[in-house]
């Protein structure tokens, strides 16, 4: 299966021939010898030809041609700034924008047909727009590089990705903020270590995802700034030595800045590690929601019953429904943090500039885009269809949950909260060695415990009146949790909205 490949340059490689479905997709194929080598946007120095597995290693069209728009953006701006700067005449920046035009309704009609040495996106609609209106094309690459081409693009593309989470996250908080006002007097066991902890509102559950997913939308907002400025006019890294106006290419892009150094604004990608981190943190508060939520939907615990829309069956098992809508959201966590680490290991130990190894900065950003965005979109259908049995949920409430409540009882007739803590704790113990409930110990009991939980203790033991004790800000007192519903909508009717469409 070894075949010898001899290129052009006598260089001699060794191929094992990949077969069937163990094609490595790494983009198009591309004919054994790859393009003439004289046809590439940097062969003039070049004698040999590429190899063809190189060809294709080096490749990235096969997934950066998603920002086909964002490139012909950017390339339509820059010819405007090439004629202001008397480097491109009338007819030939009529031409090129008509060009470019056509090529955008290729595109979108999917007619764009891409070719043998369609190195990226760029390479692409240059070889395009050559081919559409002859050499005035070649004018259009003047003082530009793929450098600062590439990561223009990018911030496009982002920019209205961040646009477009941003809407998706802000519905999934709509839905919560909905459905928590909703079922407002629903009481369950609220845990922590996973044990039962204290008696809560479903509502204050609900809106505790709410709060961290309102986190993360400001955090976008936040990472939506820095991706926001403009790098174009940078070169591959000194910068551009003709009269290029920035400020021309930012108004055009609507951008909110220039960037002010060529070096970092070419080879540095904070911006996509802060979108990855920003993924990951969003993914993970889902798959904690989503973990809660799949605990809930199992017989055991039989609080939630998800909609048919967001489950799946057993192809062995007829009586199964399988809630894989919230393990895939939470599985999405690990995929899309694997992104997040293995970019900024490819980033770590980079020397400065622009090094190929930035290529990989798009796979990692539209990946995690399009998993995060999904699952915003299945979370927020989970969240609006699923049915809860508030009767199973305030039944798995028991009176060991109130053991907190007969404390802060003894802590309000004078004992220090040590000394209360500790007989509440004698008082769990009692009730465990007569095998009764905590409600259910007798006035004897508790004066042995203490003479004052002898009087009015019996008062504890209700879950209504339990929470509503809770009434300080955040608490689950119906008083607070209404205050965050007040906060949360107030918030959500604040939030600035999206950018107009870009151009
Ligand atoms: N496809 C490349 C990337 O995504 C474009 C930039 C290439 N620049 C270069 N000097 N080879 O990073």
């Amino acid at each position: 299966m070894a075949a010898e490949v001899r290129n052009s340059s006598n260089v001699v490689a060794f191929h094992v021939k990949a077969q069937g479905c163990l094609e490595p997709f790494w983009g198009f194929r591309s004919r054994a010898g790859g393009p003439r080598f004289g046809a590439k946007l940097w062969g003039g120095r070049f004698t040999g030809a590429t190899d063809p597995v190189m060809e294709r290693f080096n490749a990235s069209v096969a997934y950066d041609q998603r920002m086909w728009d964002a490139d012909l953006r950017g390339s339509k701006a820059y010819a405007k700034a090439l004629r202001q700067a008397e480097l491109l005449g009338a007819d030939e920046t009529d031409g090129i924008l008509r060009g470019l035009d056509q090529i955008g309704e290729e595109w979108s009609r999917g007619a764009f047909v891409l070719k043998d040495g369609d190195e990226d996106i760029h390479a692409a609609n240059e070889r395009r727009l050559k081919e559409l209106i002859g050499p005035a094309a070649g004018k259009l690459h003047t003082g530009r590089s793929r450098n600062d081409q590439v990561v223009t693009d990018m911030r496009l593309w982002l920019r209205d990705g961040i646009a477009a989470l941003k809407d998706h996250a802000l519905l999934l908080i709509s839905a919560l903020v909905e459905r928590a006002a909703a079922e407002m007097d629903v009481l369950f066991p609220g845990y922590t270590h996973m044990q039962r902890a204290q008696p809560i509102r479903w509502s204050h559950w609900i809106l505790s995802h709410a709060v961290a997913l309102r986190r993360d939308v400001e955090r976008l907002q936040e990472i939506g700034k820095r991706v926001n400025v403009l790098p174009l006019g940078s070169g591959a890294i000194a910068g551009t030595p003709f009269a290029i106006d920035r400020e021309l290419l930012r108004k055009e892009l609507r951008f909110d800045e220039i960037s002010l150094n060529s070096m970092d604004a070419t080879g540095q990608r904070d911006f996509v590690a802060e979108f990855l981190f920003w993924a990951s943190l969003c993914a993970t508060h889902l798959s904690k929601m989503a973990e809660d939520l799949l605990l809930y939907s199992t017989k055991e615990f039989s609080f939630v019953t998800l909609a048919d829309a967001y489950s799946t069956g057993s192809s062995l098992m007829p009586q199964k429904k399988n809630a894989d809508s919230l393990e895939l959201i939470r599985s999405k966590a690990g995929r899309i943090f694997g992104r997040c680490a293995g970019f900024m290991m490819t980033l770590k130990g980079l020397p400065s500039c622009y090094n190929k190894d930035l290529q990989e900065d798009k796979e990692a950003m539209f990946d995690a885009y399009d998993s995060i965005l999904a699952v915003l979109q299945v979370a927020a259908g989970v969240v609006s269809t699923l049915k809860i049995d508030a009767g199973a949920m305030e039944a798995a409430l028991s009176p060991d949950m109130l053991a907190t409540d007969l404390a802060y009882y003894l802590v309000r007739k004078g004992v220090a909260f040590r000394e209360a803590h500790a007989l509440a704790g004698k008082a769990v113990l009692a009730a465990e060695s007569k095998k009764v409930p905590l409600d259910q110990l007798t006035a004897e009991d508790l004066n042995a415990i203490s003479p004052l939980l002898a009087g009015d203790a019996a008062s504890v033991w209700n879950y209504a009146s339990s929470v509503e004790q809770y009434a300080a800000a955040g608490g689950t007192a119906e008083s607070s949790v209404r205050a965050q519903l007040r906060h949360l909508r107030a918030w959500m009717a604040n939030v600035r909205p999206a950018p107009p469409p870009s151009p």
